[in-house]
């Protein structure tokens, strides 16, 4: 895996890679198990324990990076029709995302134009918004439509109250949205490789607070050294330990796991391989946002900052066309959610492990070996962005 060292999102940006295709990644992976090796990025990385433990340097990262960058969120099949939302706090700011009557995906800042009341919460379908504290009204497409008792605001100029509106594009499957900065964010996304796609609908949306570190928690799911060890009973039996193959595309990256199971595809010319059921992609999009793929299921997580130590772990869990609910998913074990529900709880669990364990001054850094290469480009990315320009 070849690293960049600078943050460039600008259109046409050279950092920008194709992924590689199904047959090239079970050729590595083939390569990999033959050769007992994984790949390796070009160097390790150190970084601060201090950058978990900061409160300016979150602040930093909330302000310059999270609502700087065009971010995930929430998928497409969370807004399937006319006057879909969904409402939710994204870098620390209440955000409302909606499907208008022409179909188009819009974002604001989820507050009443008069007093400030959040106009939605939760998830839903509505023909307008009302704020339930005096009735301002809003349309599907953010304009301010009624005020009740309108004479008591003279002079009001309801075509400039409308909801504040937030930068928001809808891509491949994913409503990206984007706070802050001057670059739009359709530029930003250009080069994005096929995430999602068409024919996923949402299963169920979850979410929990876990006292860690968003970064802490994001480093758990870029790296594969910590298969056998951490997920002995769960994931292991089915994959590989400390074998992966890294992409990184931009500011994000692409960490493949393979299932033993794509030891089956050695008979397959290589041209018609299809990994498909075979393994796991886990998609860093830059910054806090995971995409994990597995045979029946996506899930897409979200992880927001809420303080230092405090995260909210958001999942979106899509499933395609009309298939089994997520009790009814299989995955190559036979044992599907709940395989997956395992490990997650295992990776949590190490986690808040680490977080208890930072101030004790044992580590004045955390050395990310070369087969951890994700998660060097993640911190080498964010550091640039920090560093970047206003
Ligand atoms: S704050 Fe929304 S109507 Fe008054
Ligand atoms: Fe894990």
């Amino acid at each position: 895996m070849v690293e960049k060292d600078s943050f460039e999102p600008t259109k046409g940006d050279e950092t920008m890679t194709i992924l590689a295709d199904d047959g090239t990644v079970a050729q590595r992976i083939f390569d990999h198990i033959d050769n007992r090796t994984t790949d390796l990025s070009e160097t390790s990385w150190r970084e601060p324990v201090e950058n978990y433990r900061s409160t300016e340097r979150l602040a930093a990262e909330i302000e310059r990076v999270l609502r700087r960058h065009p971010v995930p969120f929430c998928p497409s099949a969370a807004l399937p029709d006319s006057g879909s939302y969904v409402a939710r706090d994204a870098a620390q700011t209440p955000i409302l995302a909606v499907r208008g009557s022409d179909g188009q995906v819009r974002a604001f800042r989820n507050a009443c134009r008069h007093r400030g009341t959040q106009v939605a919460s939760g998830a839903g379908c509505e023909k307008a918004f009302v704020c339930r504290y005096h009735g301002w009204t809003y349309g599907l497409d953010g304009a301010l439509r009624h005020v009740p008792h309108e004479y008591g605001f003279p002079g009001l100029d309801k075509s400039a109250r409308g909801l504040a509106p937030v930068e928001c594009v809808e891509r491949d499957g994913l409503v990206f949205v984007k706070q802050a900065g001057s670059v739009p964010v359709a530029d930003l996304l250009e080069e994005l490789p096929p995430l999602v796609g068409a024919g996923w609908r949402l299963l169920d949306t979850s979410q929990g607070e876990v006292p860690a570190n968003w970064k802490i928690l994001a480093e758990g799911f870029i790296e594969g050294y910590h298969i056998r060890s951490t997920h002995a009973q769960t994931f292991y039996p089915v994959q590989y330990d400390n074998l992966n193959v890294v992409e990184t595309f931009g500011p994000n990256s692409r960490v493949t796991y393979p299932y033993r199971a794509i030891e089956k595809l050695r008979t397959v010319p290589p041209a018609e391989r299809s990994t498909d059921g075979k393994l796991t992609h886990v998609y860093h999009l830059f910054p806090n946002v995971m995409l994990a793929t597995f045979p029946m299921n996506m899930f897409l997580v979200v992880l927001e900052p809420l303080a230092i130590d405090r995260t909210l772990l958001l999942t979106y869990t899509l499933g395609k066309g009309d298939g089994p609910p997520p009790g009814g998913a299989r995955s190559p074990t036979g044992r599907g959610p709940e395989l997956i529900d395992a490990g997650a709880v295992e990776d949590r669990a190490v986690a808040c492990s680490i977080q208890r364990s930072l101030a004790s001054g044992a580590n004045e850094f955390f050395e990310f070996g070369r087969c951890e290469g994700a998660i060097g480009h993640f911190h080498r990315t964010l550091d640039a962005a920090l560093a970047a320009p206003r």
